[in-house]
């Protein structure tokens, strides 16, 4: 059988646990499945432009979450049936139990899971509170175990799933700017990431994550003074920040029922600032 439209032999994958077609099944024989792709924390101001990119147009399903939802009724209305979100602090995990069941209810399961919801306050060593210390960790941390501890069985169970975790720069190198809470709980992320791809290979279900440097984002933009972004345009050797759908693209190739082979990869998208 050929993967449709790649023209390559489909490669052996995992059978699923329990007896059932698993979406690469569907996927490989054509079935128009649509996968869902559920994201934890999508859009600040930007959701149209993340709908987009996290996957509505490469054939997805999309449940979105973020800490509100009422502010982006408009645009979710524009967007049908495909499209759904549901309120979720992804540092809470009864909310996040209540809300993947929700999204469950609504979609039937949950094939990819991305875990996006972020928190950064700037402050070096000694101005980092034991408030703003645990409040990183409780968001960028806390919340992808519990997001992925959720997700990740379901997937297991059917013998298909993709989680891609959202680490940063940071993690690998304490940042350009000081953050130790932020390089901290995104060093953790790194660290389960790897825990969950090595528990969860036999499976058919992958763990990777993303270390980006700097993104387009409010994140950036409201956060870091002009005169600090030209400062920090000029040290990445490609000259410019990564654009969202730069990062999209690594998403949905991460994603992709033919990156089954890749589990417990790092990637970069630093514009050439670090190798390893
Ligand atoms: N923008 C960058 O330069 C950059 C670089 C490296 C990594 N990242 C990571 O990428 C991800 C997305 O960041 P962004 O730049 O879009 O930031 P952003 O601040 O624009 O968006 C972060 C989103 O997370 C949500 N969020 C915060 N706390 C939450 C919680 N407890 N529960 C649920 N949602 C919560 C916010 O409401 C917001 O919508 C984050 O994990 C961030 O750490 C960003």
């Amino acid at each position: 059988m050929r993967y449709r439209g790649t023209g390559f032999a489909r490669p052996q994958v995992s059978p699923p646990a329990k007896g059932g077609a698993t979406l690469y099944d569907s996927l490989a024989a054509g079935q128009g499945v649509e996968p869902l792709a559920f994201v934890a924390s999508i859009w600040g101001e930007s959701l149209p432009h993340d709908v987009r990119w996290t996957g509505r147009d490469a054939g997805y399903r999309v449940a979105a979450t973020d800490l509100r939802t009422d502010n982006v009724a408009d645009t979710l209305a524009a967007h049908g049936e495909r499209l759904a979100c549901f309120t979720m602090d992804v540092s809470d995990i009864v909310q996040v139990h209540a809300a993947c069941d929700q999204i469950e209810a609504h979609f039937g399961r949950i094939d990819v899971c991305v875990n996006n919801a972020g928190f950064l306050q700037y402050a070096n060593c000694e101005q980092t509170t034991p408030e703003l210390w645990h409040k990183t960790l409780r968001v960028n941390l806390d919340g992808v175990f519990y997001v992925s501890q959720r997700v990740a069985p379901g997937m297991k169970v059917r013998g298909f799933g993709r989680i891609v975790n959202m680490a940063s720069f940071g993690a690998k190198t304490g940042g350009l700017s000081p953050l130790p809470a932020y390089a901290a709980s995104k060093g953790g992320v790194i660290s389960l990431t790897f825990s969950f791809a090595r528990e969860y290979a036999p499976f058919g279900v992958t763990c990777n994550a993303l270390a980006p440097t700097f993104v387009k984002t409010q994140m950036l933009t409201e956060q870091v003074s002009p005169e600090r972004q030209a400062e920090l345009r000029q040290k990445i050797p490609v000259g410019r920040f990564c654009e969202l759908e730069e990062l999209a693209h690594s998403v949905l190739f991460l994603a992709h029922p033919l990156s089954g082979f890749i589990t417990g990869e790092v990637l970069d998208l630093n514009g050439g600032l670090q190798f390893d």
